[in-house]
């Protein structure tokens, strides 16, 4: 069986360079137990060589998001060719937080485009802001999912990897997160519209995880709901205990 896929979405934590040094130690005291998933660090691009350096040997690296432009002369910028070229393997796309800051689905189609043709895996949030009661969330889902995948073809669509992630459950505790139920459900929902887009091989084969306040106490419960891969872990990746916990709980 494939191993579980867990990508840490540091966001714009920890606050120094002292405090990444000590959790990527922290955790690389569990190195035996982490290569048993597949694990992807996505740290604030400060960190990037920081977590090349201290955590290659049980993740690869990933980062948060990428620039529109292709490469050229864009002062403030990185390009996707030197994250490629740095060892970046993943990116996380159309994040909730970045979508909130007026990242559209065009824009986030487009990224795709340049993270699949530079060879990094363009890993792309999806979630529905609020649950109401006649369902129209659902809608908002497809609607998303289909303009952020706009442009990736059949035979490339087995190298997306999707995050489905609530907006509501985002930085939340695990007890006021998804339940496994609605999980399985959501999870459902997606390949319906994958299978809808592509055709059903394809749309059981692309990887789907799930994130919104995963932590120890809901994550055995949460992985074994449906057929997610695996996790995108916001605040707990950022304590060591609760992350090994995490991917303890997941390899079981
Ligand atoms: P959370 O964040 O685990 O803190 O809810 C998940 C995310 O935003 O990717």
């Amino acid at each position: 069986m494939a191993k579980p896929i867990i990508v840490a979405n540091w966001k714009d934590r920890p606050a120094s360079a002292g405090e990444a040094r000590m959790l990527l130690a922290q955790i690389g005291k569990r190195r035996e137990l982490l290569k048993r998933t597949t694990l992807f660090i996505a740290p604030p691009s400060p960190y990037l060589l920081l977590t090349q350096e201290k955590a290659s040997g049980f993740s690869r690296l990933a980062v948060q998001n990428i620039e529109i432009l292709p490469s050229g002369r864009h002062t403030g910028t990185l390009s996707v060719e030197m994250l490629k070229n740095f060892g970046v393997k993943l990116s996380i796309l159309g994040h909730s937080e970045r979508r909130a800051l007026g990242e559209t689905d065009e824009e986030v189609s487009r990224k795709v485009g340049l993270a699949l043709k530079s060879g990094i895996t363009p890993l792309i949030c999806v979630g529905e802001q609020a649950r109401d009661s006649e369902g129209l969330y659902l809608e908002e889902i497809s609607i998303s999912l289909r303009a952020s995948l706009k442009g990736v073809k059949k035979k490339e669509a087995e190298k997306i990897v999707i995050a489905y992630e609530p907006v509501w459950a985002i930085g939340k505790r695990a007890q006021d997160s998804m339940s496994p139920e609605d999980l399985r459900e959501m999870i459902l929902f997606l390949r319906r519209i994958l299978s809808d887009m592509y055709d059903r091989k394809i749309a059981q084969k692309i990887v789907l995880l799930y994130g919104g306040s995963v932590e120890p106490a809901n994550a055995e419960a949460l992985y074994h709901s449906s057929d997610i891969s695996g996790f995108l872990v916001g605040h707990a990746s950022l304590d060591a205990e609760k992350f090994i916990k995490i991917a303890e709980a997941i390899i079981k």
